[in-house]
């Protein structure tokens, strides 16, 4: 089992789709299992509450009845106990019921309303919680479960994808199978119930209200699945323009920029166009289909109570018998509704949770082999011994080969080389986002393989190409180097991070928001609160991938004199884009298509008039030094 799945009821084996419907019931089951006195407790009241409407139904039955017989002239006699007008009511006996009961009567049925009314309380209550608990603690799992996985998923997978099944997909599949399903199971136990109690009153009434049903199934069999494919077409495309609005307004700067305004415009006119079309296509059939829903129930309706009344003057029905088969109704009617749509609510929920559990199945690549242990006491010697390395989604096409060097504790290298060629995939490497294909890494001559991933992690500094930050505010996110940092730690890091006087002169210093992704802060800024936070992390080990885009020459000056300091007493890894940057590491390393072609200090590799000297003719003019 991986190892880094720590909590929930995440199954151990890895299993192959397809997920069948036991499947994935015995996998949710867990779920529900672990929430089981609330899960018993909604049986309870569901049960409950169908007996108690049951019965208020046929206390109003035997009400009604005795009323009517009173005002014909009958219903003379004294008064029954209590056990028997309730026993005598459940076996719909009432012929003997005399007006001297009704007092009684109303007053039971006065105490199973109120009675009813608490039971519905729970009834309601106790399920929707029941479902929140579970969907909470799958998400905990499956969050918990994705972020111990290896970049390889999180390469092939779309962010979209994770969020998606991380909200959605799991609310749905509980949903279904923790109230849809249950429902439905409880309304089919009223449905025979109702009928038996119908039919003793009058099979053919029973009947004509099932037959009503059955309508109504029909109906919707043969137009829901049309509606739904509309409908189902209508929201797809919504979510293409808002994905398209996302992505457009996202990026202004490049549509404004390119001025493509116009072109843009009609691309969008298109999409909602489109949408328009779509949306009044579902209304015509919406429309239509909304005659047979809406007269079928009327009809239905209109028969009952016209064959009802037929029966009552042919003596036949009592008035009573009427009205209770008229309330009656809903309870046979319902379940043909619920029904008609049940499958494809169960076809959704079932989607959604094999999305789900697929994503459980994701085994991490890269997890602590047996007999890991937790980094000690770390001196510093990086090692990659005849390191390759491809990515899956490119096999064959090596992005490393036979990658050999040390780096002495203390001591500081320096990748070279073009864009593309490996140098972030060789950094990446050692923090085990990856493990290499072949050969090996060593920190202190032990396999980096060898050591709790946690731990290896926790001993390397890394800051990024991308200056990562979150949302929310400076302090937060310097303070991801180290959670339990106090404010003063915080302070100081900043400072040796040059950071703290742009940080002093924002408003809010450093309880100031800098937004999404930290768009509020310039390139260099957000460097330097990178490097913040590896000043507070304090790393043994320091992996430093600079950034790409240039900074200007005093946010350069600010940026360069804080990495110096960062780099004192730890073994560094720079990859460096601006020779500048490392004229003063200890080694240099050219890298070019996933191969060292070169290896040695600044001037050395000057005098070899090699590759590196080459780069540093074209950065610098031929024959200045950095
Ligand atoms: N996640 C990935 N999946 C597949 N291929 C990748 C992935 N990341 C990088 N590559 C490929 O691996 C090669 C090396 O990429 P890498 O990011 O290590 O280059 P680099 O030397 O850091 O380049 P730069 O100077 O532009 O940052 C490139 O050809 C790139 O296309
Ligand atoms: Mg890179």
């Amino acid at each position: 089992m991986d190892t880094r799945s720590r909590i929930g009821v995440v199954p151990v084996e890895k299993q192959k789709t397809p997920y069948t419907l036991t499947a994935i019931l015995k996998r949710l089951f867990p779920y529900f299992i672990a929430e089981k006195n609330r899960f018993l407790l909604t049986f309870v009241f569901v049960g409950l509450k169908i007996a108690s409407d049951l019965f208020l139904l046929l206390m109003c039955r035997s009400i009604l009845s005795v009323i009517e017989s009173w005002v014909k002239g009958n219903a003379r006699g004294g008064a029954h106990s209590i056990a028997y007008l309730v026993s005598h009511t459940i076996a719909m006996d009432t012929s003997s019921f005399t007006a001297a009961d009704l007092p009684w009567l109303v007053g039971i049925m006065g105490s199973v309303v109120i009675a009813f009314f608490s039971v519905g309380y729970f009834r309601s209550f106790i399920p929707a919680k029941l479902i929140s608990n579970v969907t909470f603690a799958m998400r905990r799992a499956l969050y918990d479960h994705l972020q111990c996985l290896d970049l390889f998923f999180f390469d092939r997978t779309r962010s979209g994808e994770i969020t998606s099944r991380l909200i959605s997909d799991i609310s749905q599949g509980v949903q279904v199978f923790g109230m849809t399903l249950t429902i439905f199971i409880f309304q089919l136990i009223v449905f025979c119930f109702s009928v038996v109690f119908m039919t003793r009153v009058s099979v053919p009434m029973t009947l004509l209200v099932t037959s009503v049903g059955v309508l109504i199934l029909i109906n919707m069999l043969l137009f829901v699945p049309q509606l739904r494919d509309r409908s189902l077409a209508v929201q797809k495309k919504l979510g293409v323009i808002s994905g398209m609005a996302n992505e457009r307004f996202g990026g202004i700067k490049v549509m404004q920029s390119f001025t493509n305004e116009d072109m843009e415009l009609e691309r969008f006119t298109e999409q909602i166009d489109n949408h328009r079309s779509l949306t009044i296509n579902l209304a015509r059939l919406s429309s239509f289909t909304g005659i047979f829903s809406q007269s079928i129930p009327l009809v239905g309706n209109t028969a009952i109570l016209g064959m009802g009344a037929f029966l009552v003057l042919s003596g036949k029905l009592t008035l009573a018998d009427l009205t209770f088969l008229w309330m009656m109704r809903d309870h046979i009617l319902n379940p043909f509704q619920i029904f008609s749509n049940l499958g494809e609510q169960v076809a959704i929920g079932l989607g959604g949770l094999e999305r789900v559990f697929e994503f459980f199945d994701e085994r991490s690549s890269i997890k602590d082999m047996p007999g890991a242990v937790p980094v000690k006491q770390v001196n510093g010697a990086v090692e990659f011994r005849d390191v390759s390395f491809s990515y899956p989604s490119e096999r064959g096409q090596e992005v490393l080969s036979h990658l050999s060097f040390r780096v002495e504790p203390g001591m500081s290298a320096a990748f070279v080389g073009a864009s593309g060629a490996g140098k972030t995939t060789a950094v990446d490497l050692l923090s085990r986002f990856y493990d290499p294909t072949s050969g090996g890494i060593f920190i202190d001559g032990r396999d980096i393989r060898e050591f709790e991933v946690e731990s290896l992690r926790d001993n390397i500094g890394v800051v990024m190409q991308e200056a990562i930050l979150f949302s929310g505010t400076i302090r937060e996110n310097i303070r991801y180097g180290r959670p339990d940092a106090r404010d003063d730690e915080i302070n100081a890091a900043l400072k040796m991070a040059n950071a703290w006087n742009f940080v002093a002169e924002m408003r809010e210093g450093t309880e100031t928001v800098i937004g999404e992704r930290g768009v509020m802060l310039s390139g260099g800024q957000r460097q330097r609160i990178a490097i913040a936070r590896a000043f507070l992390k304090n790393p043994r080990i320091l992996v430093l991938d600079e950034a790409t885009s240039a900074l200007d020459s005093v946010s350069e000056h600010y940026v360069q004199e804080a990495i110096e300091r960062l780099l004192k007493g730890r073994t560094t890894l720079i990859i460096a884009h601006r020779l500048s940057t490392i004229a003063h590491v200890d080694k240099i390393l050219v890298l070019e298509k996933g191969r060292l072609v070169e290896e040695g200090s600044h001037t050395e590799l000057i005098a070899k008039n090699g590759t590196y000297a080459a780069f540093h003719a074209q950065q610098f003019g031929k024959g200045k030094g950095a």
